[in-house]
């Protein structure tokens, strides 16, 4: 193990057992700084809650690249076991970001030692909030994307074990919408419904109906999928409620059908309500658009992986999200999935990284730009 090795192995450590939620990583922001201020990382000086932004400018002139590295991590309980588990309860790392963290940190440290060979500008933005799905919009405030060309992105993968990526090009994440639709009757006494106008077999309808979008209006060879996962109506067993609400979310993988669902909510919400007596109101909150990985870029990095003796496999597509797609929405992106060792799945409890990983991936990703 060398020198740097052991330094990034120590510090992963650290911000594994320190983990922090959306919007709350102010001991990580300062640990990251601390760590590349030490090494004589340039810090931009944008005034971010949480996260920080690292530049490195390389002496040969060149393109401006980006890497976005996540830095949040999830209300779990940790059941790893590990030596260095969270110690702070009910807070885990569970997503990997522990990991993105460390690659960023060293990526900043290896490049800034070999600006000499690198072309043009690196940009590694340590993003807050990825869990919120909206922590790059707080990125996008600033105007640090403005003048950057092309932008990747990582992510640890449990389903692979270290020393496989996962790259792909195209759609693959999903655009992440939520609705919510409240059906308005009327109340009156559960004996009595020819009283009153009773919303909760207008919003069973509405639930059942939704689910032909995917099957009806959607092409076939799209992916596309809708949950209702709350269902809110009423308090007590002999009063018909006045309204029921429900809320749920739509994935998607391009505009085209994303608007699809939009309108065909509102459509069958609205009309089976009213058709049951009762009146629906939608509201649909947009979230991140699918992560689209530009052909080039994934061709490249495939290319780069193999002559580093990475084996590569094709990315899974999922209908999970990830607000790395507001990132690069403008500009050609490419998310890489990095292989961390086989094991219980993102966002559980048991899940871990195999710290083996965390070296060769630096040096890979270094590769990239150099
Ligand atoms: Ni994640």
């Amino acid at each position: 193990m060398n020198d740097l090795e052991e330094k990034l192995t120590k510090y992963f450590k650290w911000f594994h057992m320190h983990p922090e939620l959306s919007y709350e990583e102010y001991e990580t922001t300062e640990k990251i700084k601390e760590i590349l201020t030490k090494a004589g990382v340039e810090i931009l000086p944008y005034d971010l809650k949480t996260g920080l932004i690292a530049c490195i400018r390389g002496e040969k002139p060149g393109p401006v690249q980006a890497l976005r590295c996540d830095i949040d991590a999830l209300p779990i309980r940790e059941e790893t076991g590990l030596s260095y588990a969270s110690c702070c309860e009910g807070r885990m790392h569970a997503c990997g970001h522990d990991f993105h963290i460390i690659t960023g940190i060293g990526c900043a440290i290896l490049l800034n030692e070999r600006k000499d060979q690198l072309a043009g500008t690196v940009k590694i933005i340590f993003q807050p909030a990825e869990e919120a799905a909206m922590g790059a919009l707080q990125i996008l405030e600033t105007d640090v994307m403005e003048d950057v060309d092309r932008i990747w992105g990582i992510h640890a993968d449990p389903t692979n074990e270290t020393g496989v990526l996962g790259i792909r090009e195209g759609y693959v994440t999903a655009a992440v919408d939520r609705f919510v639709v409240e059906i308005k009757g009327t109340g009156c006494h559960g004996a009595h419904p020819d009283d009153g106008v009773d919303p909760i077999p207008a919003a069973a309808a509405v639930i059942q109906a939704f689910q032909t979008i995917v099957t009806r209006n959607a092409n076939a060879f799209h992916p596309t999928l809708i949950s209702v996962t709350r269902l809110q109506a009423g308090n007590t067993w002999n009063v018909i409620p006045e309204t029921a609400q429900l809320e749920g979310t739509v994935r998607t993988m391009n505009r085209e059908d994303r608007a699809l669902f939009e309108r065909r909510i509102k459509e069958i919400a609205e009309s089976t309500a009213q058709a049951y007596g009762a009146a629906a109101e939608v509201q649909w909150i947009q979230g991140p658009p699918a992560t689209y990985n530009d052909k080039e870029m994934a061709c490249y990095s495939m290319q780069r992986g193999q002559e580093r003796g990475f084996q590569i496999v094709p990315e899974e597509s999922s209908l999970g999200g990830d607000d790395f797609a507001f990132l690069e929405e403008n500009i050609p992106g490419c998310y890489l999935k990095i292989g961390t060792g086989k094991g219980q799945l993102i966002h559980q409890p048991g899940f871990q990284v195999d710290t083996s990983v965390i070296m060769p991936t630096v040096e890979y990703v270094v590769s990239l730009f150099i």
